[in-house]
């Protein structure tokens, strides 16, 4: 039986927050303005929603200008490039953020590539995504990667210290999540496996891993005995589920009661990955305005 701590998100959220906190108020004080991120929403998809409403609150407790920009779900593709055009060209804004997923009708990866690279805090465009994986390392004050690996790799950093030669085994391969950490775990010195749900025995797979992260969207798919003794358990999964009496819970992508006693460290859900995304992409924000005003 290992002791498995519990990474505690909500902790290392409020401190990553704590300092992009300073860091708006020195950039106020040089600029004379706070740095600012627009959150874009296209219709009513309840959880997006409840995102957004958190990331622009957290934006303002933090320092930042956050606007919310509610648009209707029948919003033309032409009408939505135009809403960002205008931001992309406003000198004020620094980072925009579009919440996915948006309606059938419009196509997210064209409407991602509208955002101006330099304002692109989620990361997601062909240039930050491009140049992520041409780095020679990790340059936090450079570059916009995406907030959930972003999270999840500080997260890593804090439990693990070194991670150099370590085993780590990423369970997904969307450009969200699963290739941009795989890339950030390269960086680490780790030899990394992305998995997925074509992997021939993922159960095996993962049994090898040290640093298990876990992406796939599937309640509570990787089981107790999948889990190396002493393995660091990155769980991003965040799925609503039936917990009876026409109630709902959430549930990661991971056993979590399984992985205690086995896993020597694992984030919970919820307070794990979660509120360590939207702390990112504060850090983000300020990324992108202090690179805007002195590029590096
Ligand atoms: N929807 C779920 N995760 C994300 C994210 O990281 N960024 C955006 N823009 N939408 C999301």
């Amino acid at each position: 039986m290992t002791d498995t701590s519990i990474i505690d998100g909500l902790a290392h959220a409020a401190a990553l927050r704590e300092k992009t906190r300073e860091r708006a108020k020195a950039f106020l004080e040089k600029y004379d303005r706070k740095p600012r991120l627009d959150v874009i929403i296209v219709g009513n998809h309840p959880a997006s929603r409840s995102y957004v409403t958190t990331k622009a609150k957290q934006a303002h407790e933090v320092g930042i200008e956050g606007n919310l920009i509610e648009l209707a779900e029948t919003i033309s593709a032409r009408k939505l490039e135009g809403v960002i055009d205008r931001l992309n060209a406003f000198p004020q804004v620094d980072g925009i953020l579009v919440q996915l997923p948006l309606p059938d009708h419009l196509n997210s990866a064209s409407v991602l590539n509208r955002i101006s690279p330099a304002k692109d805090v989620d990361g997601f465009h062909p240039l930050n995504a491009g140049g992520l994986f041409t780095a020679t390392k990790l340059d936090m004050k450079a570059m916009l990667v995406p907030c959930t690996p972003l999270g999840c790799l500080m997260m890593l950093r804090s439990t693990l210290g070194d991670m150099t030669g370590k085993t780590a085994v990423v369970v997904g391969r969307s450009n969200i999540v699963g290739k941009p950490m795989a890339q950030l775990l390269a960086y680490e010195n780790t030899t990394v496996t992305v998995a997925h749900s074509r992997t021939a025995d993922l159960p095996a797979v993962c049994r090898a891993a040290d640093i298990l992260v876990v992406a796939i969207g599937k309640p509570q798919t990787v089981r107790g005995d999948w889990i190396k003794p002493g393995a660091v358990v990155i769980d991003v999964g965040i799925n609503r589920v039936p917990s009876g009496q026409g109630k709902s819970r959430l549930v990661g992508d991971v056993a979590t009661e399984e992985a205690l006693g086995i896993a020597g460290a694992i984030t919970p859900v919820p307070g794990g990955v979660g509120p360590m995304t939207v702390a990112c992409l504060l850090h983000n924000t300020l990324v992108a305005a202090e690179l805007r005003v002195s590029p590096r």
